[in-house]
């Protein structure tokens, strides 16, 4: 287990769990959140279709929030960029469909986001340990993409805890993600295994107080790294 240090936890409530038709309400319950996830899927990288870049521009109108876009989409190289320009904080696109990530990494971070590469379950990091001084972030993905309400697969924590050890050699503030199935019965495993950003959709919308448990899953990431 790698060893507990003084990473600080962020809480990213996945929007794909709130209701579509009211996103600024729902939004606004989650006032105590580290960033906002949110999901583009393209019915083509994954099998299903939630939102595009014209809805994502809306929500940034609408909130100053972090926000953290999660390309679940094929030709990032073409879409990501556009992102970025809407001015969102954090752009991630999935390594199995980049073409070209080393130059999608730099043009995304040229326009003024932060960069995230993610992993599906079956993916390795290994082959992608020389990228880590092209991003901000690392996403672990916890259950295959495309849906909310999944169950975390445990054998993804190995890969966590291996991304955490190739991080911390490099010696800088790389944040890894896990997004999938993150739960207050999860969130432990995956601070222990390495990770400080946890998106969690169902497990913060699906309840009567999101953000008494965006502050409950902060506390229990936070009991384990302190
Ligand atoms: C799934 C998405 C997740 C999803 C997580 O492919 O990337 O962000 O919203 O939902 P939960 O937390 O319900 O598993
Ligand atoms: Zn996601």
């Amino acid at each position: 287990m790698p060893e507990a240090n003084s990473r600080s936890n962020k809480i990213m409530p996945s929007i794909l769990s709130a209701d579509f038709a009211n996103l600024q309400r729902d939004i606004e319950k989650v006032p105590g959140a580290d960033a906002l996830h949110v999901d583009v899927m393209d019915n083509h990288f994954v099998p299903n279709l939630t939102l595009g870049l014209p809805v994502v521009e809306s929500i940034r109108k609408i909130t100053d929030k972090f926000l953290d876009i999660h390309l679940m989409i094929d030709e990032p190289d073409v879409w990501a960029p556009g992102y970025a320009e809407a001015g969102v904080e954090s752009v991630t696109f999935h390594l199995e469909a980049a073409k070209a990530p080393v130059r999608l990494a730099r043009e995304i971070r040229a326009k003024g986001a932060r960069v995230g590469m993610a992993l599906k379950p079956a993916t390795p990091i290994e082959p992608y340990a020389e990228l880590l001084g092209e991003v901000d972030m690392i996403l672990v993905m916890t259950v295959e993409p495309g849906f909310g309400g999944q169950k975390f697969l445990d054998l993804t924590l190995p890969k966590i805890a291996r991304a955490r050890e190739l991080i911390n050699k490099t010696g800088t503030d790389i944040w890894l993600q896990v997004d999938g199935g993150v739960s207050a019965d999860t969130i432990a495993r995956c601070a222990d295994a390495g990770a400080d950003a946890f998106v969690a959709g169902s497990a913060v919308f699906g309840v009567d107080d999101p953000d008494a448990m965006v502050a409950s899953l902060r506390q229990t990431a936070d009991s384990r790294t302190s």
